[in-house]
């Protein structure tokens, strides 16, 4: 899926005088900063005998200079000078001569990149919301994980989460209801819809609420008891024990106690709970609303961004989510939680040629019809 606009890298990673390389959809790519000073890309392999660019200096604004013989590029990737030759060099203006340039859009302090062979979409097709409103919060982390973006994408309202996640602070601090929540379905999960062919959600967008001790009316999922008996098992129980369920009594005292205020956040329904093309991933927790999107580096390799969003009302409220954020929430959710995921992602061989679905890994399997279907081809412009 190359014709899209995907997260690359933050700004504040981009310094003043030199440029800096990613890997980025199988290419790489050097970023460095134009006249106004906003954050512009490259393909880092230089025309002339393909020195990386990201060696070299930026003498003058707006344009970076190949370290091996001196050809200066400005934004656009036009060559404007060979210093090793001299002024008086034939080389400029020479057909070939122009390095390619990627379009690139900095918000909320995130440079989001366009590499696909078309013409650009316009960039809120394909990022949230909450990236275009000044009123909003956006904090985001970046990660790379050592697995190709599909596998690190899917693991997507399966049924992995109440095993993988069992013991995890996110989990093991839920109160009875979040606890509910996250107890597994069985193998059935809530009928999905496609929306503006752009994303995929569940038809009841809000049956994921953490505020409701009541959820299963909202799916009309039948949710297990907390232990269950597993007859081919012996009858053995699992979990093993009842100690998550009395610890979700504690927290549940102590959060009644602490409650914040919450409300939905999103309100435009393509961008709700599920996964938004190319490989964004929501959930609303009416707290915040949580992202997290892929930008895949190579066929081995992905780059993962999280996104948390709020509408704090003051100065002050927007300082403790900040806070929270980098002393607690970015370690709890994204390293705590997400890491038992990486753990998994990291080594599943997806290139083994068949794989043998469950009821459950519907949602899963409904995203890669997405892809197949709606995604935007090269020659779609
Ligand atoms: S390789 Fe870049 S100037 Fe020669
Ligand atoms: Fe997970």
């Amino acid at each position: 899926m190359t014709e899209y606009w995907y997260p690359a890298i933050a700004d504040r990673k981009v310094p003043r005088r030199k440029g800096v390389r990613r890997t980025l959809l199988g290419q790489e790519v050097v970023f460095f900063r134009g006249k106004e000073g906003q954050v512009v890309a490259l393909s880092n392999w230089c025309p002339h005998r393909n020195a990386s660019l990201a060696q070299g200096k930026c003498h003058f604004a707006g344009t970076i200079t190949c370290p091996y013989h001196g050809l200066t590029f400005d934004e656009t990737g036009e060559a404007k000078a060979f210093l090793g030759e001299g002024a008086r060099s034939r080389y400029i203006g020479r057909r070939g001569a122009d390095a390619r340039s990627f379009p690139t859009q900095t918000h909320k302090g995130l440079v989001f990149i366009w590499m696909g062979e078309g013409k650009p979409s316009p960039i809120a097709e394909d990022v949230p919301p909450e990236f275009f409103d000044p009123k909003s919060l956006v904090l985001f982390s970046q990660q790379r994980w050592k697995a190709n973006w599909r596998p690190a994408l899917e693991n997507l309202q399966d049924s992995h989460a109440f095993y993988v996640h069992r013991n995890s602070l996110e989990v093991l601090s839920q109160d009875e209801h979040g606890l509910n929540l996250l107890l597994h379905m069985g193998p059935e999960r809530p009928p999905t819809k496609i929306v503006n062919g752009r994303a995929l959600v569940f038809e009841n967008t809000r049956f994921f609420d953490f505020q409701d001790s009541q959820q299963k009316r909202k799916t009309n999922i039948e949710r297990a008891e907390f232990q269950e008996t597993y007859p081919g098992l012996g009858g053995a129980k699992f979990p093993r024990t009842k100690v998550r369920l009395h610890l979700s009594h504690v927290m549940g005292f102590l959060r009644r106690h602490l409650r914040q205020e919450r409300d939905w956040m999103v309100k435009d329904e393509e961008w709700s709970l599920g996964v938004h093309l190319p490989t964004t991933f929501r959930f609303d927790y009416q707290t915040h609303v949580y992202s997290r999107a892929v930008t895949p580096k190579n066929a081995d390799e992905s780059w993962i961004f999280y996104y948390n969003t709020s509408y704090p009302a003051t100065p002050l409220r927007r300082l403790r989510h900040r806070l929270n954020y980098v002393l607690y929430y970015d370690w709890k959710q994204h390293r705590n939680f997400s890491g038992q995921d990486k753990r998994i992602v990291e080594e599943i061989s997806y290139k083994e040629p068949q794989e043998k679905f469950s009821s459950s890994d519907a949602f899963p399997l409904a995203y890669r019809l997405l892809v197949t279907e709606h995604s935007r081809k090269p020659d779609a412009d």
